[in-house]
């Protein structure tokens, strides 16, 4: 089956993949292959008011719904067309107050619930692949994956039991499994979570650590472009992952959350592992057992501070990654992934205190290993000189911020496409800088 409005993308069974999605014409850097509408979508709680609720359109002056005072529109057209999704939520928010926490994955589900009830036909989000038939997992849940499936069943009770009927226990089982390994994260151009959505057509789209296109997001419509140059019956790869770390992370990450061995080129000769994990050089070489001890350090300091994130002090977080930085800088170059990865962390903590010297003093010494060490079109890359040129200007280094917001819209023009509103809004803000 072809795909309606892009012509030249096609459903095929991947060896040793599943379903995929493979081109039945070339395309070129740049060129879209495939934009979905997403089949159900929810906006994160903390981008209320600056995000209008049914189109995802950034704007000021939005028009909040007046009963439970949480909900923003652009005007009544969106609130009208959002009511049969906020009316899930809007009395529950207001009877339960500030005990009502469902995550963002229990708001998503109780979306498509209702979404699946009200639905008749077709929906334009599936023209490849329904959403009942997304790749689901059961099968590979272990204990811990269950529970927390269990827990959000729960709180999908709790909070949404006055106005959705549930389907079974099984059902609902099978469709939290698929949004876990099929869901997509939305994210703006600095890469802020805006939300989450489903878009089932995309969802066919396979992983490769050297992806020939990116999917980004327009309101609430996918779209996919090309990153390479992609020719007919060439398969068709996205990256489910952050693509900076080393293949036994990356590796990691994959079979945790979609289950699979990556076969990919990069993986499969670790091209990139040396370049990523890079060590000093000192006059004494350092020894592989000192090298191994600082990776297994620096993986837990990693999954230390994820966790402090929710319950540390800005400061107190700092403070965690400068101590680890400092310990890391014994072994490994400051180009090191994990050492970057601190340093980005670092970066975040300074722009939310608006400490806006030491956000560039870390983004500075990101910029150049990430476009080493990310593919040539990369939205981390893009969204790194972003910032760095919104935080260069706010520092009054003016020139230096101009080159960056150039870099990143090179990026962006690519992947998100020379008419998008990021694009066009980036080219009007280096216009008045
Ligand atoms: C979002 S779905 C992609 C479409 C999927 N192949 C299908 O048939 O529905 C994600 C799942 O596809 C499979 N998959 C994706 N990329 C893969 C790869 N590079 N190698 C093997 N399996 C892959 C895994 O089972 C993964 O959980
Ligand atoms: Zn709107
Ligand atoms: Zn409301
Ligand atoms: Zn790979």
């Amino acid at each position: 089956m072809k795909v309606e409005g892009v012509a030249g993308v096609e459903q095929f069974a991947s060896p040793g993949k599943g379903r995929g999605l493979r081109a039945s014409r070339a395309f070129g850097v740049g060129e879209l292959l495939l934009s979905c509408p997403a089949y159900s979508y929810v906006l994160s709680v903390k981008e209320r008011g600056l995000i209008c609720e049914q189109c995802f359109s950034r704007k000021t002056g939005l028009a909040r719904c007046g009963k439970c005072k949480k909900a923003f529109y652009c005007n009544v057209n969106c609130q009208k067309k959002n009511w049969s999704m906020h009316k899930l939520e809007c009395q529950a928010m207001c009877a339960f107050g500030q005990h009502w926490c469902p995550s963002e994955t229990v708001r998503l589900v109780a979306r498509i619930i209702a979404r699946l009830r009200d639905q008749r036909e077709r929906s334009p989000s599936e023209n490849l692949l329904l959403l009942r038939d997304m790749e689901d997992h059961l099968e590979d849940l272990d204990n811990e994956k269950r529970q927390m499936i269990e827990a959000h069943i729960a709180s999908l009770h709790q909070f949404y039991s006055k106005h959705l009927d549930f389907p079974e226990h099984q059902a609902l089982l099978t469709l939290f499994s698929q949004v876990h390994c099929n869901g997509f994260t939305v994210e703006d151009e600095e890469l802020s979570n805006l939300g989450l959505a489903i878009f089932p057509d995309i969802a066919l789209l396979n992983h490769s650590c050297s992806p020939n296109v990116i999917v980004t997001y327009r309101g609430i419509n996918a779209e996919v472009r090309a990153v390479q140059s992609i020719s007919a019956g060439q398969e068709i790869f996205t990256s489910y992952i952050d693509l900076l770390y080393p293949c036994e992370d990356r590796m990691e990450r994959l079979r945790d959350m979609y289950y699979f061995n990556c076969d990919c080129k990069v993986c499969t000769t670790r091209s990139t592992d040396m370049e990523k994990m890079s060590v000093r050089k000192l006059r004494d070489e350092i020894g592989e057992k000192e090298i191994r001890d600082m990776v297994r350090y620096a993986r837990n300091a990693m999954e230390d501070f994820r966790r402090a994130k929710h319950e540390k002090s800005p400061a107190a977080l700092l403070e965690m990654c400068e101590l680890s930085i400092d310990k890391m800088s014994s072994v490994f170059e400051d180009s090191n992934v994990y050492i970057l990865h601190m340093m980005y962390q670092a970066m975040g903590i300074c722009l939310f205190t608006e400490n806006y010297d030491g956000a560039v003093r870390y983004g500075e010494k990101l910029l150049q290993p990430f476009t080493v060490l990310y593919p040539e079109y990369s939205l981390n890359v893009a969204s790194v000189y972003l910032k760095m040129a919104r935080l260069y200007v706010a520092v009054g280094r003016k020139s230096a911020g101009i080159t960056a917001f150039q870099k990143a819209l090179a990026v962006m023009e690519i992947v998100h496409g020379k008419d998008h509103t990021y694009v066009t809004e980036l080219k009007q803000e280096m216009a008045v800088k």
